[in-house]
């Protein structure tokens, strides 16, 4: 039986509360993630996805229950709340998601002086470097600040600082849809890696069906706050039973032309990945200090 990780049961949101009038933007949505697998949160703009995101890391009060790791600790209590260290988010846009008056080496260190349970023993210095290194980017970027890097490095380092607090669920909203399609490709690729690695369960929340078909295993579909349809990603692809996925489905395949940007990077993705195994995938990871 593989382990839950996460269990959301009828979460509901509302930003604003009126008497007599349901302003739900999330509504009654359930889920579980599996150690380990990704789930994908698609479905159109305003639909919940950012909201329930939100919730499943504390950054809105949602009605429902948040069940974490096998034992179903319930997440929104005050003795459980450190619990939610590993769950942290990256967001859409790398730039304002890093503040802009700290050097790279300290927006890493900030975790672990917050969470010093997790904080490396020995030399921090190395520790960070070690890190820099698994999101591919080096050591002379410690001191640098986010308005010295490109988007891509930006999200790097917002990778390397949700890892550095050893998640066992990543929440990723857009997290590459800011970027150049060439640099999706890659973040696509690391989050593939450190999910591997790490054994880190992913959130994944994207407009591009095509990325899902390549990093979730299961896929959840919102519609006006609900999911509508729910199922392993082959089965959600091949045979949506909901008219809602359907129609996304339909969209998707007519925006995206076959060779277009839309589709370059998930392609790109599934030939290369295709060609190789996992170890060559892993030796072929490049440094991205100049990206
Ligand atoms: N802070 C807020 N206050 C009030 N309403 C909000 C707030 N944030 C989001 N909403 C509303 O909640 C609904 C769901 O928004 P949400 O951002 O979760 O959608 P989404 O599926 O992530 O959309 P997108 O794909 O555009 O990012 C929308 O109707 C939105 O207007
Ligand atoms: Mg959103």
């Amino acid at each position: 039986m593989p382990e839950i990780v996460l269990e959301a049961r009828d979460l509901n949101v509302s930003y604003v509360r009126r008497r007599r009038r349901d302003n739900r933007v999330v509504k009654d949505v359930s889920f579980t993630i599996d150690s380990g697998q990704t789930l994908a949160l698609v479905g159109e703009s305003g639909s919940g996805k950012t909201t329930v995101a939100r919730a499943v890391v504390g950054l809105v009060r949602a009605e429902g229950q948040l069940l974490f790791g096998s034992a179903g600790e319930p997440l929104q209590t005050r003795r459980t709340r450190a619990l939610r260290r590993q769950i942290p988010m990256v967001f859409q846009d790398p730039r304002s998601s890093l503040n802009p008056r700290m050097l790279v080496g300290d927006v890493l260190n900030e975790g672990w002086a917050v969470h010093p349970e997790v904080a490396p023993a020995g030399d921090r210095r190395q520790a960070l470097v070690t890190l820099l290194e698994r999101v591919g980017l080096t050591e002379g970027l410690l001191s640098s600040r986010p308005a010295q890097l490109s988007g891509g490095q930006c999200q790097r380092v917002s990778i390397a600082r949700a890892i550095a607090l050893r998640p066992r669920l990543l929440v990723c909203d857009e997290a590459v849809s800011a970027l150049d399609v060439s640099v999706q490709a890659q973040i696509l690729h690391l989050l593939i890696d450190l999910k591997a690695e790490l054994e880190i369960a992913l959130l994944f929340i994207t407009h591009d069906l095509g990325v899902v078909r390549q990093i979730a295993d299961s896929v959840a579909v919102m519609e006006d706050g609900r999911i509508v349809e729910q199922g392993p990603t082959e089965q959600v692809f091949t045979a949506p039973s909901h008219p809602y996925s359907q129609d996304l489905l339909d969209a998707a395949l007519d925006l995206a032309p076959a060779d277009g940007p839309g589709r370059a990077g998930s392609q790109e993705l599934s030939e290369q990945r295709s060609a190789e195994t996992p170890r060559q995938h892993r030796s072929r990871r490049p440094r991205f200090n100049e990206e």
